[in-house]
């Protein structure tokens, strides 16, 4: 509980959908209309944005008409992307209580809050049914939570049987200590990285099959490399997640990519079924 309580503080910040709209309408004309596209270079957080939200929806593959359910749904990008370009609707669940009435807001101004709730409350206690969601997914959330095991037999437990998950996880690499800030963590009290094969055992021991499980380092390593060399060498651009976070992002994301280059995270893109 007070890790939990750390963690939203870490994130909760005020005003965030009004200072997201403001910058929209300077950026594009008070009068353009607030879309998911016009959003999406600044409501996916997440290292490499858009991009990795795209490449977990082709592993997820949604169905139009299915409930997904979104763990750490943040200010709700990825929620909103998954229900207007696959047809889906989507539960999400978050921790921060700033973060979800951002997303309400957001959902509300593009015109998606009829598809998508969201529920503010923990991962470890998730406020959903059993056996709810026809498919699950969760970006960059589980190095916040200490209890994994806990966070996956939650997750086993709203997916209907066969129903799948699919994760975008930062995992330990060397194991050495982190530079911190970086985005999820101000120090190492609010950060816990498994290691992959941690993650897998934990999976299995929830009960899920796994379906695929790919160490994607070397590829994320690449993209946040280019994006630290921009945020050094130049201004932060209009549109971007430090609107969400504050300027002190920058230094956040630049240690992020230095934690990467330097082997100390990993990163891995799984997917796993819970049988029928
Ligand atoms: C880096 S953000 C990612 C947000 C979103 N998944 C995205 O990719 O846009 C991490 C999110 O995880 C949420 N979070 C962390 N620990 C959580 C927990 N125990 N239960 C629910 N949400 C949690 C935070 O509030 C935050 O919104």
């Amino acid at each position: 509980m007070a890790i939990e309580t750390d963690v939203a503080s870490h994130y909760g910040r005020a005003g965030i959908a009004d200072r997201i709209l403001a910058a929209l309408r300077t950026a594009n004309g008070a009068d353009a209309p607030i879309t998911v596209d016009a959003l999406s270079a600044l409501d996916h957080f997440h290292g490499r944005g858009i991009v990795a939200t795209q490449e977990l929806a082709a592993v997820l593959k949604p169905e139009p008409g299915e409930h997904l359910l979104d763990i750490g749904s943040g200010i709700g990008g990825p929620a909103r992307w998954f229900a207007e370009k696959c047809g889906v609707r989507v539960t999400g669940v978050d921790l921060t209580p700033e973060f979800c009435a951002a997303a309400r807001a957001l959902n509300i101004a593009t015109g998606l809050d009829n598809r998508i709730t969201i529920k503010n409350g923990s991962a470890l206690a998730l406020p959903v049914p059993d056996n709810e969601f026809d498919r699950a997914y969760s970006q960059n959330v589980i190095m916040n939570v200490a209890d994994k095991p806990q966070f996956y037999r939650e997750a086993f437990r709203a997916l209907r049987p066969g129903g799948v998950l699919a994760l975008s996880n930062l995992c330990a690499g060397t194991g050495e200590a982190l530079i911190y800030p970086v985005p999820w963590a101000d120090t190492a009290e609010t950060s816990f990285l498994a290691t992959p094969q941690e993650m897998e055992a934990d999976l299995r021991a929830a009960g899920f099959e796994i379906v695929s499980f790919r160490n994607t380092t070397a590829e994320v390593e690449a993209a946040t490399r280019r994006n630290r060399e921009r945020l050094e060498s130049g201004p932060l651009p209009a549109l971007g997640t430090h609107l969400i976070l504050g300027a002190q992002l920058r230094q956040m994301q630049i240690n992020s990519s230095l934690n990467l280059e330097q082997g100390k995270v990993a990163t891995v893109e799984a997917l796993v079924r819970k049988a029928r």
